[in-house]
């Protein structure tokens, strides 16, 4: 067996900011809207009003501050509610791809890992922008690599399901280095039209470059020691989008299905669980007791939840050092989330610190990978 090395990360931002402030006047306007639209329905008591978003409840609720996002304007337009993005030809390239490379230019440099020992790429969202041919293997072409690529999802556990799938690869020498790369844009799924999760998510793409010990330079990067996933079916976030829905009569329709949608409670209640005890289980099998830990990468969905998590795994209050949170700036980026936190909070561990990167999501969806800095 190889071992295998996270070699680099990259992180592509989208450079159109979201503050809350801007969010919330942008819901209100949609709602104030709405209720005036349907004024006569919702005084013969036919329909509920649209209540008000606040700032402050997005605060005190998730920690969010603001999101990037691939287009703020039709977002921010209450007759539009949602990114507008022109069409490409299919001769160009495709968004998602285009996302994933200014990322992976990051991870592959800073990798020192060059393309000819990239034999795999894969591209691991929580949403494709088409249904085939995979946005992989454009991604291979467009960086000149060599071997095979696919794209996977597993929601917002995409990136830790994929390093599990690439450390198995380098570990038993099927594919000698793999670049992975999670491009989110999250904002299309979105539906910004309900005050309950028009704040949650936001835009970006992350990459990681993971190769054989041998191959990267002494003392760069850090080794995977092991990894661990785990599903278990849910209903709770579910969106309903898909190839069939011409064939169901009124799927075709602006259905609010066809968007992410989520028991936000239950899904906070049923996940922190499942993720201290994959944490907790996955350490003691490696031997590793959380006090060992130096740092937890944790998704980036809610700060209440990871303030939760991190308190169960080491039996009392992390620092904010211990458990870097990006969702503050990033909001939920889905499977990026994990990435982004381990890629700006990573490079002062000392050699031979164990960290562990951790997402949970739809599926339900958990992957823990153990790591140790070189
Ligand atoms: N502004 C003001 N009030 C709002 C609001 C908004 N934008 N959105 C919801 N509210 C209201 C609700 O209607 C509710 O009112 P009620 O008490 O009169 O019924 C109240 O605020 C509380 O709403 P609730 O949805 O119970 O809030 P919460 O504390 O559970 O926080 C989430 C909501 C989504 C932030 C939280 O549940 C969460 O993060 N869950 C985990 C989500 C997760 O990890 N998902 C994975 C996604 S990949």
């Amino acid at each position: 067996m190889h071992e295998v090395v996270i070699a680099g990360t990259g992180i592509f931002t989208p450079p159109d900011i979201i503050t809350n402030a801007e969010l919330v006047a942008a819901y209100n306007a949609y709602a104030h809207r709405q209720n005036a639209l349907h004024g006569a329905a919702i005084e013969a008591g036919e329909r509920e009003p649209l209540q008000m978003s606040s700032e402050a409840f997005i605060e005190k609720a998730s920690g969010i501050l603001q999101r990037h996002v691939v287009d703020k304007v039709g977002i921010l337009d209450p007759g539009v509610m949602h990114p507008v993005l022109p069409e490409r030809p299919d001769e160009e390239l495709s968004l998602m791809a285009e996302i994933a490379l200014k990322a992976a230019d990051e991870a592959l440099t800073a990798s020192g890992v060059p393309v000819a020992s990239i034999d795999a790429v894969i591209c691991a969202a929580s949403n494709h922008e088409r249904a085939y041919p995979a946005i992989a293997i454009e991604v291979q072409r467009a960086i000149g690599a060599a071997g095979f690529a696919f794209d996977m999802n597993v929601a917002c556990s995409s990136a830790t399901f994929a390093i599990k799938l690439a450390a198995d690869m380098i570990a038993n020498g099927s594919a000698r280095a793999v670049l992975i790369v999670n491009p989110e844009i999250t904002s299309g799924h979105q539906e910004w039209r309900d005050r309950d999760c028009h704040f949650i998510f936001g835009d970006v793409c992350t990459a990681i470059v993971l190769a054989r010990g041998e191959d990267v330079a002494e003392g760069q990067g850090f080794t995977v020691l092991s990894t661990r996933c785990l599903t278990d079916f849910s209903n709770a976030i579910r969106n309903n989008n898909g190839f069939l829905r011409r064939t169901r009569e009124g799927h075709m329709a602006d259905r609010r299905d066809m968007q992410f949608m989520q028991e936000g409670r239950k899904v906070f209640k049923q996940v922190v669980p499942v993720v201290v005890d994959l944490i907790l289980g996955h350490l003691a099998d490696e031997g590793i007791a959380p006090g060992d830990l130096s740092r937890l990468w944790l998704h980036q969905a809610n700060k209440n939840m990871n303030d939760l998590i991190g308190a169960k795994v080491l039996g009392r209050e992390p620092s904010r050092e211990e458990q870097p949170n990006v969702l503050q700036d990033y909001a939920n980026t889905s499977s990026a989330g994990s990435i982004i936190a381990f890629s700006k909070f990573s490079d002062d561990l000392a050699p031979g610190s164990t960290g562990v990167i951790c997402s949970f999501g739809a599926g339900y969806s958990a992957g823990s990978v153990v790591v140790r800095k070189r």
